[in-house]
């Protein structure tokens, strides 16, 4: 990496967020993407800052020690008063940042408190999985989720750290269901709720495979893979006044695949006959690979022939802070009523 142009890259980037940065302080917001390579000259690095902890990834080439020192330099020259940095490389050859990895800085195993919106989210750089616990580029998305949630029951699928789960329940919920596979995401969910003062009552914590869930709450079968039988949780028909759909690029399950470019309406379809008549679906899809005119046309058509066609769509574009190079951002996110 050059240190000299990454330098003058940063101070541009900085500059073009002051507006944004002034807007994200005014709503009780300290974390953002500082520095987004792809749209801002370095393809393959990105710095995020998460209040008190500036976080520097690549996801290309491994910094070597004298650029890591470097690039921790630079930053700290420009955001004097940020008390830890931690670098983490996660590119194809992040077993040669071995050292960095097993014998890292304290800062990387502390446990950290952000803000978005006034609300407190928990952040640790380096942890069991490999993303941080609150994705910024959502940002936009827990605010949609947060202004439409007044008096709301809100299913919250593939919750993670359930940071779209705390928004719901900020936002005046009167429940919030959070569905994840993995129990550790999940209880850092339940951290994140209890420092926002959710009651637990109003917050459920639902540890299954998100389509064997939605399938049991939209009334659908559901069958095993390759017809085995499995245990799972039992759950009466339901429907909710708002369904967040964020699922990953891909995942394995015990039903089906996730696939995002391949296969969006096998979750759709059951997240749409989970929404009350008159209710909304927020619907996410991370994958570059999908546009956004296609994806539409998609929900449209799976919607439609679930007998719920969509009555009213709109987008939620992602903050500056994730600019993008050919105004074609990965993350599309749509407020669909149904
Ligand atoms: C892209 S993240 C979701 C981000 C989340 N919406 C947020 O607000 O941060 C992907 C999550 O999906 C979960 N996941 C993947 N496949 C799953 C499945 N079949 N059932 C339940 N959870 C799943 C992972 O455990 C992970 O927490």
């Amino acid at each position: 990496m050059d240190i000299n142009s990454f330098a003058g890259s940063f101070s541009q980037a900085l500059d073009r967020r002051r507006p944004l940065l002034e807007r994200l302080e005014a709503e009780g917001t300290d974390c953002c993407r500082l520095f987004h390579g792809i749209a801002e000259g370095l393809p393959g690095l990105t710095v995020d800052r998460y209040g008190p902890l500036l976080l520097a990834q690549t996801f290309r080439d491994c910094l070597s020690p004298s650029e890591t020192e470097a690039l921790e330099a630079t930053l700290r020259k420009a955001l004097p008063g940020a008390p830890a940095f931690v670098y983490n490389h996660r590119g194809k050859k992040a077993a040669e940042s071995f050292d960095q990895w097993h014998r890292p800085a304290p800062a990387a195993l502390q446990e950290f408190t952000c803000r978005e919106g006034g609300l407190k989210y928990l952040i640790k750089a380096r942890h069991r999985g490999i993303d941080p616990w609150l994705f910024l580029d959502l940002r936009a998305g827990r605010r949609a989720v947060r202004a439409a949630s007044a008096g709301a029951s809100v299913l919250n699928l593939f919750a993670y750290t359930c940071g779209v789960g705390v928004c719901a329940a900020a936002g005046g919920a009167a429940e919030v269901w959070n569905v994840d596979f993995s129990q550790s995401g999940l209880e850092v969910g339940r951290r994140n709720a209890a420092l926002n003062g959710v009651p637990e009552n109003k917050f459920k914590l639902v540890n299954e495979d998100c389509l064997t869930v939605v399938r049991q709450l939209a009334g659908l079968p559901v069958a095993g893979r390759y017809g085995q039988k499995r245990k799972y949780e039992r759950f009466a028909r339901k429907a909710f006044d708002l369904v967040f759909l964020d699922p990953p690029a891909w995942a394995k399950g015990p039903l089906a695949s996730v696939d995002l470019v391949r296969d969006y309406p096998s979750l759709f379809k059951p997240a749409v006959l989970a929404v009350k008549p008159g209710g909304r679906i927020i619907a996410a899809n991370n994958s570059a690979a999908v546009a956004y005119e296609a994806w539409v046309e998609v929900l449209k058509r799976c919607a439609a022939k679930a007998g719920r066609p969509i009555k009213d769509l709109r987008p939620v574009p992602p903050d500056a802070d994730f600019p993008s190079f050919d105004g074609k951002p990965p993350l599309k996110v749509v407020i669909c009523e149904v």
